[in-house]
């Protein structure tokens, strides 16, 4: 039977008005199952620009890849679909443009962080804990470490650090422990719902167990994934592929993720004005980057009572400054 992939993209609208605004090369560098990217072609499209414009789409995930490509199909020519890890965004996008003859600067690049509704939804992909499966959750189905490979071989030291650090679980110590207990008394752990049973079983009377779960599977899923550890990288990676003028946009939805996203466009939005008190006209070092918003974009209510997963959406641009990053220019 064939996959049926669903997935809204959250804020399309507010990404295609502050994304597309010419001709030009865009990447979609978390394509999932192409919804963004299908906006924004339709955007390319009735503004005449299509002709001139190419979208390159990645995703780690094969299925997203196989949806994506039906769904853009009938812009072909103007699409060029990429497996890959958005950690290597600029390897990617300099051998698509040389391939292509193209000069290497972006347009726009978009990434929409996480997993998409079709991934949590699928009970074999193993990443939700209210659906029976296997403990995966790995968006690449070639990589090599699972969910069960880290909750039945990792210390219980390092499970507490893990449930800490990516799931913010205040009880990361004890759910560490109660798992490394469950493994010598029963053997490994397999499933979502085994795993989910020994984090209900801990939970004290009025806790908000939900809550508590959606904190584990999140630090496990941000584990198996090094989702946090590939982003900086990105991003900044993301910065050198942009022309001038060029935006990147990301959406983010948790804290984690955006306090990444916060300081880093913040630390390239500040030039170098040198010493203080020296009173130059000119930065020493010009910012790279500006903000085009200040605080982050939220979906508003209708979006959010339509698409609940846009109610923590969090949406951040920045724009490509011209000599950006220059010393004395
Ligand atoms: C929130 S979904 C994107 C949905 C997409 N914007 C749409 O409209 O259909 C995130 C997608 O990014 C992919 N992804 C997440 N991290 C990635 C990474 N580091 N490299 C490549 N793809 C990644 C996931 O596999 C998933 O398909």
């Amino acid at each position: 039977m064939a996959e049926v992939f669903h997935h809204e993209p959250v804020l399309a609208a507010e990404i295609v008005g502050m994304l597309v605004r010419r001709p030009g090369i865009y990447i979609d560098g978390t394509l999932g199952g192409g919804g963004h990217s299908c906006a924004m072609a339709e955007a390319l499209e009735r503004l005449g620009f299509i002709a001139d414009s190419l979208i390159i789409g990645i995703d780690q995930d094969d299925a997203a890849l196989r949806a994506a490509s039906e769904k853009l199909s009938h812009w072909k020519e103007h699409t060029v679909l990429v497996k890959g890890n958005f950690g290597d965004i600029e390897t990617i996008f300099r051998k698509v443009c040389s391939e292509r003859d193209l000069r290497p600067e972006a347009a726009g690049i978009l990434l929409d962080l996480g997993v998409s509704s079709y991934q949590i939804d699928s009970a074999p992909r193993g990443f939700s804990y209210l659906r029976e499966g296997p403990l995966d959750m790995r968006m690449d189905r070639d990589a090599a470490v699972t969910a069960a490979d880290i909750v039945n071989t990792r210390g219980e030291k390092e499970l507490a650090r893990i449930f800490f650090r990516y799931g913010e679980e205040q009880r990361s110590r004890s759910i560490a422990k109660a798992i490394v207990a469950y493994r010598e008394r029963v053997g490994p752990i397999r499933g979502t719902g085994e795993l989910a049973g020994i984090v209900r079983d801990l939970a004290r009377g009025g806790e908000n167990v939900i809550k508590m779960l959606s904190r584990i599977f999140q630090a496990l899923r941000i584990e198996v994934n090094s989702e946090l550890d590939v982003l900086r990288d990105a991003l900044l990676q993301g910065i050198g592929c942009l022309g001038e003028h060029g935006r990147m946009a990301v959406i983010s939805y948790h804290s984690l993720e955006d306090r990444i996203v916060k300081n880093l466009f913040a630390e390239h939005a500040k030039s170098d004005w040198g010493p203080k008190g020296v009173g130059l006209r000119e930065p020493l070092v010009r910012a790279s980057v500006s903000l085009v918003n200040r605080k982050p974009l939220l979906a508003g209510s209708e979006e959010t009572e339509r698409n609940p997963r846009a109610r923590s959406a969090k949406l951040r641009i920045i724009e490509k400054n011209p000599k950006g990053g220059c010393r004395e220019c």
